[in-house]
C-alpha cells in the first residue's frame, strides 16, 4: 500500500473521484465509490476489490490500515479544501474508497429458495433505495428487486444510507418490469403490491395467512404502483392509517411491511 499526496488535482489516477455529485454517471460506471470508513470497511470485508482510497488527514492512518491487505490500492491524501475541489462536495466523513463494481447476481439463483423478496418499482430516491436496503437487511428480506428504473444502490449516496448493507444484501436489477413479474411467479411467490387501494388487504391479513413465498412491489414516491402493475399482481396490502394521511415514505412503510410480514 502506498500512500500519495495530491500535488495535482489533474492527476488522471484521481479520475475516479471526479464528477461524483452526477448519479446517472455513476450508474454507467464500472466501479463505486464507498464513503465514511465504516463503509469502506463493509465494502472491502464483503470482498469487493478496491481500485484507491482518498482521504484527508484525520483519516490516513485509519484507511491506510483497512487498506493493508491490498498494496495494489494507492491511499491519496490530501486536504480537505483540496478534497472538496476534487469531487465537487464536501466530505464530512473525510474517507472515500473507489471499487470495483461486482458482477451482477443471477435473478434464478437469488430466487431458488428464497422466501420474503422486495421488489423497489421505480423508487427515484437514492436515500430511499438505502433506507430500504438497511431494512432488507436487517429484517430477514431474502432478495430485494430493482425495475430498471430504480435508483442505482451502488451510488454513493444509498451506500452511505444503507450502512453498506447493500454490499451483503442479495439484490439483482430486473431487466423489465412489471413483466418481471412472471419470473416471481415461475418461482412460486405470491405477488402482492403494497398500495392504498380500495380493495387492499391489511398487512395483519396478509401476515395472518402467512404466505409461504412473498414479493412484495414497493411503489415510487408520488405517483405510487403504476396500474399495470395492480392488474398484474395477486393482490395489494396496505398498512391502515390514521385518517387525515395519505401515505407513509415508501422507505418507512417498507420496513413497518417487511416486519409485520416476515416469514415465521
Ligand atoms: C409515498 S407513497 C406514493 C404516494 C401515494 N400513492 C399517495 O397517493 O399518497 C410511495 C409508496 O409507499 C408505499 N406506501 C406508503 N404508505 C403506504 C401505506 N399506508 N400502505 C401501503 N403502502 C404504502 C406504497 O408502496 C407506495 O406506492
Amino acid at each position: 500500500m502506498s500512500m500519495i499526496r495530491i500535488e495535482s488535482l489533474d492527476d488522471p489516477r484521481l479520475g475516479d473521484y471526479r464528477g461524483l455529485t452526477d448519479a446517472a454517471l455513476a450508474k454507467t460506471r464500472s466501479r463505486f465509490i464507498a464513503e465514511s470508513t465504516v463503509v469502506v470497511r463493509r465494502a472491502l470485508a464483503s470482498g469487493a476489490v478496491p481500485r484507491s482510497f482518498l482521504v484527508d488527514e484525520r483519516h490516513g492512518s485509519v484507511v491506510a490500515e483497512l487498506a493493508a491487505a491490498h498494496p495494489e490500492a494507492p491511499v491519496f491524501v490530501g486536504e480537505g479544501p483540496v478534497l472538496e475541489a476534487l469531487t465537487g462536495f464536501h466530505l464530512h466523513r473525510g474517507a472515500l474508497g473507489s471499487f470495483e463494481r461486482p458482477a451482477p447476481a443471477d435473478l434464478d439463483a437469488l430466487l431458488e429458495g428464497a422466501r420474503r423478496v422486495v421488489v423497489l418499482e421505480d423508487v427515484a430516491e437514492h436515500t430511499n433505495v438505502g433506507a430500504i436496503f438497511r431494512s432488507a437487511a436487517g429484517l430477514g428480506i431474502d432478495a430485494v428487486l430493482l425495475s430498471p428504473r430504480s435508483a442505482d444502490p451502488l451510488y454513493r449516496r444509498a451506500i452511505r444510507v444503507s450502512m453498506g448493507t447493500v454490499f451483503s444484501q442479495p439484490w439483482a436489477r430486473l431487466d423489465t418490469w412489471p413483466e418481471g413479474i412472471a419470473a416471481l411467479k415461475r418461482h412460486g411467490f405470491e405477488v402482492h403490491a403494497l398500495e392504498l387501494t380500495d380493495d387492499a388487504l391489511s398487512i395483519e391479513e396478509l401476515a395472518a395467512r402467512g404466505p409461504e413465498r412473498l414479493a412484495l412491489v414497493l411503489g415510487t414516491e408520488g405517483a405510487g404502483i403504476r396500474p399495470e402493475t395492480l392488474e398484474a399482481v395477486d393482490g395489494a396490502v396496505l398498512i391502515p392509517m390514521r385518517e387525515g394521511v395519505s401515505s407513509l415514505n415508501v422507505g418507512a412503510a417498507a420496513a413497518v411491511a417487511m416486519w409485520e410480514l416476515r416469514a415465521r
